[in-house]
């Protein structure tokens, strides 16, 4: 069994394109062509050169020898978070906006949850020169006001979805309803491994300069390719599309997705795609989804708005279903915890949505001499006043 997309976006019995007429011609000129764009070797020139010179990378993959020591295993970071910008999700805006320029588009949408997608896309449109849209829920607006400022200085127009929960999903309604209104000039940069085909395979090859490296890396620092875990939190699952792509046929690498249990996984206050969610779709793709018995999707709940999102990608599903990936849950309380943690002992403050890929050491159990990287997906900057308010600082 292949864990890769197939040619029509399948993942098992997830992904596909589920959408409306209107919105036809936007993704099948995207599909038709994104393959042989990224294969130009033009194509692959600016984007590693743009990956190294401006993003950053290769990004560093640290040994954390504190952190090991307090769970009895080798666990590496792999430092997402030194990307410029601050996450991962650069990587996958600096390889659409080329796309988009290929494409001949001169007008940018984009939805974001924690606003590091917004961040990321505002940062690439600025380095183009070309115009960019932003659409993010009221909720997220509040909590996440640092990466609200950091758009506005780059140029970009926020706009607030004040539907539904006001976060993540509903951002992305406005933008899918935008691209729908202005089908010949724009580009939607999804900022994670969801929507309609193309876009979770086109992500997932973006962000899988992660595990590219890391391979290289642990070579280098362990005399092996492989780790015994790949370990990532799941929002949409981009990061960890990333961590895990070169891995995800080798089944000597074990896959550990982490999902946000907000306030419990039968709280009714949570975003457990895995434990709670049903077959569905949800922003044209076929996926796991959290839904009521009539179908209707259920408002999410995490204390990282990255997190907050009532579906997975498609790869992630199938990853779930099939048994190849192993899930858990983590509460907003063991999350917070496990960022404080990492930022006492080893001096890196993690995104909390990255904290909760760090909390599963208090119940999972790893060997002494496996090695575990868990993907740094980004800082903690822009939850400080979160982590200030949790812990009363
Ligand atoms: C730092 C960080 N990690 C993880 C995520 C979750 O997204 P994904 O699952 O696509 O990696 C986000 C989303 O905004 C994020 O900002």
């Amino acid at each position: 069994m292949s864990y890769q997309a197939n040619e029509k976006g399948y993942y098992g019995d997830f992904g596909g394109a589920f959408i409306p007429e209107m919105l036809y011609p936007n993704v099948e000129e995207l599909r038709s062509q994104y393959l042989d764009i990224m294969k130009e070797e033009s194509f692959q020139k600016e984007f590693k050169d743009l990956l190294r010179d401006y993003v950053g990378r290769p990004t560093p993959l640290y040994y954390a020898e504190r952190f090991s020591k307090k769970y009895g295993t080798k666990i590496y970071l792999k430092r997402e978070d030194l990307c410029h910008t601050g996450a991962h999700k650069v990587n996958n805006t600096v390889g659409q906006i080329l796309m988009a320029k290929r494409l001949g588009k001169n007008r940018i949408i984009a939805e974001t949850g924690a606003g590091q997608h917004g961040v990321a896309t505002a940062t690439v449109c600025a380095l183009m020169g070309i115009e960019c849209v932003v659409y993010m829920g009221e909720i997220d607006i509040e909590r996440q006001a640092p990466n609200v400022a950091r758009m506005k200085m780059l140029g970009a127009k926020i706009v607030p979805a004040k539907s539904g929960s006001r976060t993540l999903k509903d951002a992305t309604n406005e933008a899918i309803r935008d691209w729908i209104n202005n089908p010949l000039d724009t580009h939607y940069i999804i900022g994670s491994v969801v929507g309609p085909h193309p876009y979770p395979d086109m992500v997932a090859r973006f962000q899988a300069v992660i595990s590219e490296e890391i391979k290289v890396q642990l070579k280098e620092k362990e005399n092996r390719e492989n780790p015994d875990y790949v370990v990532a939190c799941v929002g949409g699952g981009s990061n960890a599309a990333g961590a895990y792509f070169h891995y995800l046929d080798n089944p000597d690498v074990g896959i550990i997705a982490v999902e946000a249990a907000g306030k419990g996984i039968q709280s009714g206050e949570s975003a457990a795609t895995s434990a709670l969610g049903k077959e569905g779709i949800i922003h044209g793709s076929k996926t796991l989804l959290m839904q009521t018995e009539d179908g209707q999707i259920t408002e999410p709940y995490s204390i990282s708005a990255g997190l907050d999102y009532p579906g997975v990608g498609p790869m992630h599903a199938h990853l779930f279903r099939s048994g190849r990936g192993e899930f858990i849950s983590i509460t907003d309380k063991a999350a917070m915890d496990a960022g404080r943690e990492l930022a006492k002992l080893e001096g890196i403050i993690p995104a909390i949505e990255t904290s909760h890929a760090l909390a599963i050491f208090e119940d999972r159990k790893f060997k002494e001499d496996d090695v575990v990287v868990i993907n740094l997906s980004g800082r903690g900057d822009k939850d400080l006043s979160t982590y200030i308010d949790y812990f009363d600082l």
